[in-house]
């Protein structure tokens, strides 16, 4: 082919370049060893001596011209590239995006926790026991021999016979503790744990329910040491313009027994719907440790003495937060956990 024939040839074919492809496909057809100006490289030693020089000089000015061209072109096509993939990878963020739900700690779990540091803070262990438990623990070690009417009142689920049951209060935990402190450690305790009585389930009652159960056996210890601390637990559960005051009662565990009762947080003692216009609302048992109790967990009731409290985790929790059904704590529907959750409320 002639010069000027691959000259207008490649003005053509530049103009119709569109991809690195096509680009490549010129480079072959242009500049491979069989390409048409590689091709005219050759034909330089035929030609005429006076000619060649000009000769040259134009078959170099064409194959300069292409490769500006092709350098050029590729660099455009590359950039025109990475731009598309640019473009095909952006990030709207003008979108709308997915809801994240948050989640909100458990009311009951969040009490238990409370009242856990409260008295850790004391220097008290928190203890386990089992659910499925001995009657001797749950009754007879606690002073409640069988046939006792004071077993009426927990209407206790039986397993086996009359020996293994669902424990019915998580007293059982004090004589598991004192059997371990064998007649010779102080003893400083807490134990939350689920318990379970034969009730119909509504609004306020349950079939299982959380306790914590309390114990302190040391020397010299009397009613002033079980008030000091309850005081003091309450205040941080409810405030500290939180008051607690004792009224008499009745545990075959305890002698003397109370019943501790805190000013309501919600009317602050003025009288309103949830203290009954008393003022005041009843939320613990307790006692000092029966002599009975301390002799038969094997501690000497002339060396040593302790108080016992003992109350329901859920109850409190539906008083702190205002909660009018105990199904609600166990509720796994966020729709309605969302109206408890704390966190968003602040
Ligand atoms: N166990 C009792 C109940 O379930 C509560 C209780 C009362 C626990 C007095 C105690 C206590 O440790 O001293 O009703």
């Amino acid at each position: 082919m002639k010069l000027e024939e691959v000259k207008n040839e490649l003005e053509k074919d530049l103009k119709s370049v569109k991809s690195l492809n096509d680009l490549d496909e010129l480079r072959i057809k242009y500049l491979s060893k069989k390409g048409l100006i590689t091709e005219l490289n050759a034909e330089i030693k035929n030609i005429a001596n006076d000619a060649k020089k000009e000769f040259g000089q134009k078959v170099n000015e064409l194959r300069n011209s292409f490769t500006t061209f092709f350098e050029e072109e590729k660099k455009r096509l590359d950039e025109e590239m990475l731009n598309k993939k640019l473009e095909g990878e952006a990030i709207d963020i003008s979108l709308p995006s997915t809801k994240v739900i948050s989640g909100a700690p458990n009311m009951l779990e969040e009490l238990v926790e409370q009242v856990e540091e409260v008295f850790m803070s004391m220097g008290y262990d928190v203890v386990d026991g089992p659910e499925i438990e001995l009657d001797k623990y749950n009754f007879e070690m606690l002073n409640i021999p069988k046939g006792h009417p004071a077993r009426d009142a927990q209407d206790t689920f039986y397993i086996e016979g009359e020996e293994i049951l669902l424990r019915s209060q998580t007293s059982p935990v004090q004589v598991r503790t004192m059997l371990e402190g064998k007649g010779e450690k102080p003893i400083r305790m807490i134990c939350p744990g689920k318990t379970y009585r034969r009730d119909d389930d509504d609004a306020t009652h349950s079939h299982q329910f959380m306790q914590i159960e309390g114990l302190l056996v040391d020397k010299d210890i009397s009613l002033s040491d079980l008030k000091g601390t309850l005081d003091l637990l309450f205040k941080k559960l409810f405030g500290e313009d939180t008051e607690t005051r004792f009224h008499p009662s009745y545990y075959q565990f305890t002698e003397p027994s109370v019943e501790v009762d805190i000013t309501c947080h919600k009317c602050k003692g003025e009288g309103c719907n949830i203290c009954k216009n008393s003022g005041w609302i009843t939320v613990v048992g307790a006692g000092i440790v029966h002599p009975n109790v301390l002799r038969m967990s094997g501690y000497d009731p002339n060396v040593w003495s302790g108080f016992a409290f003992g109350f329901g985790a859920d109850r409190l929790t539906m008083l702190k937060y205002d909660i009018n059904d105990c199904r609600a704590i166990y509720n796994t529907d966020l729709r309605e956990s969302k109206a408890f959750d704390r966190k968003e409320a602040e």
